[in-house]
């Protein structure tokens, strides 16, 4: 399990909740672990720590059973919610690139034994393992996402093969709450106000917007820019109305 060329995995990627329940061997679980340890935040002085644990540890509330789950945990600081959306993005495009299915769950809850073993907050779930039917694991077309067409999610000319992949990205109930301005070479990403979206999906909408981010930043590198995010204080000043600011991309 090596593949890491993400890019077109964002185009066939997703979200995956019929397993095949025998749990993955030893070996595979290893190396998932080892890549788990290896993912890029966006903030490096956000402690962080993921666990790969058993059902036994996950109160589903509905959602089907897999085999394994990330619990994901973090330090609470500005930007936590969106460095965990960038940094676990890499990882659901490592299990495409690699054969296995996987799905952001964030209506289970942890068990108290699981809550308790960890100094820092419990964030999200992550489902994974192998697909009950393999050939269910990826899309064979960009038209079978439902999502807003790339005119309802920036008002950028010019930069579309690089928006196209955050436009494709997933969201808690596909809500899309992202909107990107500036200029291709400078790109602002925006977090739509909380008060346009229901409330249940309040608390992932920076989640989101981190996949988004995850997701834009990888088409920038495929087509070979470096896409550097920075935060710039001076655009936060400057307010978007029904929108936040969350960060840029600064292309070169
Ligand atoms: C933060 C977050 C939380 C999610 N929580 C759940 C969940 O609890 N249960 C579920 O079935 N899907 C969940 N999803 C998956 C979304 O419903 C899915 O990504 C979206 O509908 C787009 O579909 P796709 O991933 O197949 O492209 C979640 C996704 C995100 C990003």
């Amino acid at each position: 399990m090596e593949k890491t060329e993400f890019y077109s995995h964002i185009f066939k990627r997703k979200s995956i909740r019929n397993y095949d329940l025998t749990p993955l061997d030893d070996a595979r679980l290893k190396e998932i672990s080892g890549y788990l340890n290896s993912l890029k935040p966006i903030y490096d002085d956000i402690k962080t720590e993921l666990k790969i644990i058993s059902p036994d540890y996950v109160k589903r509330r509905m959602m089907k059973e897999a085999p394994h789950y990330i619990a994901v945990f973090s330090e609470v600081k500005e930007g936590y919610l969106t460095n965990i959306g960038y940094m676990l993005q890499q990882a659901d495009l490592f299990f495409s690139a690699n054969g296995l299915g996987s799905c952001w769950q964030g209506i289970p809850s942890p068990t108290k034994e699981l809550l308790g073993s960890s100094n820092l907050d419990f964030v999200i779930f992550i489902a994974f393992g192998k697909p009950k039917d393999p050939r269910s694991l990826h899309r064979s077309s960009v038209s079978e996402f439902k999502r807003k067409s790339i005119g309802e999610i920036t008002d950028i000319a010019g930069a579309d093969e690089l928006l196209e992949a955050a436009r494709i990205a997933p969201s808690a109930t596909n809500s899309q709450p992202w909107f990107f301005t500036g200029n291709k070479n400078l790109i602002h990403v925006y977090s739509v106000e909380p008060g346009f979206i229901k409330r249940f999906t309040k608390k992932y909408i920076p989640i989101d917007v981190g996949i988004a981010i995850c997701h834009l930043q990888i088409a920038a590198e495929h087509f070979g820019k470096k896409a550097e995010i920075i935060f710039d204080k001076t655009v936060k000043m400057k307010m978007l109305k029904g929108h936040e600011y969350v960060a840029s991309l600064k292309m070169e």
